[in-house]
Order: C-alpha cells, then sequence, then structure tokens
C-alpha cells in the first residue's frame, strides 16, 4: 500500500484540502475541482457531516479519488475506510496512530514535523508523509534539510502553502505533491462561490502541469 500511497500523491501534484460542511456543498466541490482539474481531495474529518459526505462522494463521484484527512484516533480509521475512502492522512502520527495504520487496508500518509518523527514512519514502511505544518516548521529550507539524510522519504507538504508559492515545494526533488486549502476556502464554499473554485483549481492544475513539464 505504500508504494501505493506515493503514487497516489505523484499523480495528484496538488491535494485540496477540503472541509465541508453539507453532502450537497461537497457534491458541487467536487464537481468544481473535477471542472478545474483536480481529481483527488482530502476531505477532512473536521466536521460532523464529513463520513457522510464522503460516503456520498464515492458513491456518486467515480472520477474524483477522495481520501480521508485529519484522521485522529484508530476509530476514525475505521470510520474513513468504510465511509470508502482511498486513503488515509493524518497530521500527526503518534505510535498508538501508527499501529492502528499499519493496519490499514488503504494507502496512508502520515503526518509528521520532525526527523525523528519521520524516521519512526519510515522504520514502519512509511515513506510516503506529509509534512505538516510545512511552512510553520520551515518550509523550504526544512524540506531541503530532510533531503540529505532522509533520502528514501517522499513529502506532502501542506500547511501555510498557497498558489504563491506551490511550484518552489514542487520543485523540490524529494516532494511528490503539495496540500492546501487556498483553493477551497471555507467562505467561498458557503457563498456557493463554484466559479472562484473552479478558476482556482484550474490554476493549480496549471502549477503541477508546468512542474512536470
Ligand atoms: C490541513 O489540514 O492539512 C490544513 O488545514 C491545510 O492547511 P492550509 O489550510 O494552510 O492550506
Amino acid at each position: 500500500h505504500q508504494a501505493k500511497a506515493e503514487q497516489l500523491l505523484r499523480d495528484a501534484g496538488i491535494l485540496p484540502v477540503v472541509t465541508v460542511d453539507g453532502v450537497e456543498q461537497a457534491r458541487r466541490l467536487a464537481d468544481a475541482l473535477l471542472e478545474g482539474g483536480l481529481r483527488s481531495i482530502e476531505l477532512t474529518l473536521r466536521t460532523p457531516v464529513a463520513l457522510e459526505a464522503l460516503a456520498a462522494l464515492k458513491r456518486d463521484m467515480p472520477d474524483i479519488i477522495v481520501g480521508a484527512g485529519t484522521v485522529l484516533t484508530s476509530e476514525q480509521m475505521r470510520q474513513a475506510i468504510d465511509a470508502g475512502a482511498d486513503f488515509l492522512v493524518t497530521p500527526g502520527t503518534p505510535p498508538s496512530l501508527a499501529d492502528a495504520l499499519e493496519q490499514a487496508q488503504v494507502p496512508v500518509v502520515p503526518g509528521a514535523a520532525t526527523p525523528t518523527e519521520f524516521l519512526a514512519l519510515m522504520t514502519r514502511g512509511f515513506h510516503a508523509c506529509k509534512l505538516f505544518p510545512a511552512t510553520a516548521v520551515g518550509g523550504l529550507a526544512m524540506i531541503r534539510g530532510l533531503d540529505g539524510p532522509l533520502a528514501d522519504l517522499v513529502l506532502c507538504p501542506t500547511g501555510g502553502i498557497s498558489e504563491n508559492n506551490a511550484a518552489d515545494f514542487l520543485a523540490q526533488p524529494n516532494v511528490a505533491c503539495v496540500g492546501g486549502s487556498w483553493m477551497v476556502p471555507r467562505p467561498w464554499l458557503a457563498a456557493g462561490e463554484w466559479d472562484k473554485v473552479r478558476a482556482a483549481s484550474r490554476r493549480a492544475a496549471a502549477i503541477v502541469a508546468d512542474a512536470r513539464a
């Protein structure tokens, strides 16, 4: 599953981190992201409707790849898998959660923020990890620093990244994908500003295409 986690990140390039307040909102949002050219999303388990929204997207929108984000406990892990999550993302990964994630039957992108934490995850077989909160813990300088000693680590930096600097992160050899909520801010979702989501997604997809050209 871990080779698959890296592939998922590479295929995505930019991973929208989405927090939804309703199932219909999630559908409209997923439509706008798809139309903009982004087909993978990290749907955070931060709202009561999140699991229901995840299940609805999996049922109704076969073209979208939906991971569960903000997985904090083994119970949330099981709920997310039951809801059909294509992959799991955590913001941080204490040993008890890592124990559970090792048993997950879907790809996992565990979060960490220090060399010691990444090493612990790599020892367990996780080598595609989320660097969170990426800009707060050093951003590009941190990512370059990790590239020497932890050569097998592949990162999805997330937290504080925007369309203004996403390309700089994607240009790093140890970065497979960049995560962020900049193309799906909650006020836009609440106001039904799908044109803005579509346009920001299109710009994000173009950043990925440029990075890979
Ligand atoms: C996450 O859960 O990964 C973050 O909320 C996303 O970070 P951002 O909102 O700073 O992009």
